[in-house]
C-alpha cells in the first residue's frame, strides 16, 4: 500500500489507473471506516482513503485542534480493510496560502439540521470534497449513511456542478448497544456510552410506529423524544425532512422516503444519527436518483452518471 502526500502524486497515479475508488476520511478510523473501505476494495479498482481533517468545516470554539490524529494507526488501519494508497496531504497542500476563500456554497440544504448549529460545516465539507474529487477523480466515492445531511449535500453538488462520479452510500456500522461509530464517541465517558444506545432504540421506536401506519410527524417526533428522555438525553433537534433535498413535511407525511434525525450533546460529544422512513429496510433506501434508475445491489448507489 501506498502513502501519497501530494497532489501531484496522486494526480500522476490517477492517471495510471483505471477504475478508482474514493473513501473520504478525516482519520481516526473505526468499524464504520473500515466498512466504508471494505466497500470499496470489493467494487475493484484502485482503492483510495484521504486522511485529512480539514480546518474549514470546523466552526469557532469547535473541536478542530482536539480531533484525534494518529497517522500510523490509520495506515495500518486502511491496509488491513483492503486500501491499496492513502491520501494524506498536510493542510498547507490542501489550502495554499489565500486559496480558503474559495468556497463551495449550497445554500439551505446546509442550513436545515446539523446546520442550524454549524452554519459553516457543509460549506467546508463539500469545498473539500469537491477538491477530492478534483484530485482522486474517482469513478466511485463512498459515504456513510450515519452522516445523511453530508450524503445529501454532496449528492446535491454532485448533481448541480455535474461531478462524473457515482456516490455509495453504506450502511451505518454501530457498536454492541446500538451507538453508530464515531470518532467523536471516544471523548464519551463508559456511562456516556451506555446511555447513548437510546439514540438508536429512541428512532427504531419512531421507525416501527411509521410501519404500524402512524404518519403525524409529531406523534413520530414525541415518540423519539419520550425514550430520550428516560435516558435524560435533551436532543439539540428530532427533526423529519424529506430524503431528498431535506426540506420541511406537512404535518401529516406521504409515502415518499423521509429522513427522521437528530442530535444530541452527551457531555463532551455531539452525537447525530438518523433512520429512513418510507422504505421497507434502510437498505432498501437508497432512493432512487434522478435518472429514474433503481439503487445498484450493494452499497446503494446514490447518484448514477448521467
Ligand atoms: P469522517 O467523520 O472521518 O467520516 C468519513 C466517512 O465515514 C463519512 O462518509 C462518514 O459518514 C463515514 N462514517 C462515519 N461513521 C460511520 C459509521 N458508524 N458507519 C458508517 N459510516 C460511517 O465525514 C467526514 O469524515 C468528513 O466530513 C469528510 C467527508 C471526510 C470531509 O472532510
Amino acid at each position: 500500500m501506498r502513502i501519497i502526500e501530494t497532489i501531484a502524486e496522486m494526480r500522476k497515479l490517477r492517471r495510471q489507473s483505471g477504475l478508482v475508488c474514493l473513501v473520504p476520511t478525516m482519520g481516526s478510523l473505526h468499524q464504520g471506516h473500515r466498512r466504508l473501505i471494505e466497500a470499496a476494495a470489493e467494487r475493484g479498482g484502485l482503492t483510495v482513503v484521504s486522511i485529512f481533517v480539514n480546518p474549514l468545516q470546523f466552526g469557532l470554539g469547535e473541536d478542530y485542534d482536539l480531533y484525534p490524529r494518529d497517522l500510523a494507526q490509520d495506515v495500518a488501519a486502511s491496509r488491513a480493510a483492503g486500501a491499496d494508497v492513502v491520501f494524506a496531504p498536510a493542510v498547507s497542500e490542501i489550502y495554499p496560502p489565500g486559496s480558503e476563500a474559495t468556497r463551495i456554497e449550497l445554500g439551505p440544504i446546509t442550513q436545515v439540521l446539523c446546520g442550524r448549529t454549524r452554519p459553516i460545516h457543509f460549506s467546508g465539507v463539500a469545498t473539500v470534497v469537491a477538491k477530492l474529487f478534483h484530485i482522486v477523480e474517482p469513478n466511485f466515492a463512498f459515504f456513510g449513511a450515519k452522516d445523511a445531511q453530508q450524503v445529501a449535500v454532496i449528492r446535491r453538488m454532485v448533481r448541480d456542478l455535474n461531478f462524473d462520479v457515482d456516490l455509495v452510500r453504506v450502511p451505518t456500522v454501530r457498536e454492541a448497544n446500538g451507538l453508530a461509530c464515531s470518532s467523536r464517541n471516544r471523548y464519551l465517558t463508559d456511562q456516556e456510552r451506555e446511555r447513548a444506545g437510546a439514540l438508536r432504540r429512541a428512532l427504531t421506536a419512531a421507525q416501527g410506529l411509521y410501519a404500524r401506519g402512524e404518519r403525524r410527524q409529531a406523534a413520530l417526533i414525541a415518540q423519539v423524544s419520550a425514550i430520550l428522555k428516560t435516558a435524560d438525553i435533551t436532543p439539540e433537534y428530532v427533526e423529519v425532512r424529506s430524503w431528498d433535498g431535506l426540506t420541511s413535511l406537512g404535518d401529516t407525511l406521504d409515502e415518499s422516503p423521509a429522513l427522521l434525525a437528530l442530535a444530541a450533546w452527551m457531555g463532551k460529544a455531539r452525537l447525530i444519527d438518523n433512520v429512513l422512513l418510507g422504505a421497507d429496510r434502510e437498505e432498501q433506501a437508497a432512493v432512487r436518483d434522478q435518472s429514474g434508475e433503481g439503487p445498484v445491489a450493494r452499497g446503494q448507489s446514490v447518484q448514477r452518471r448521467g
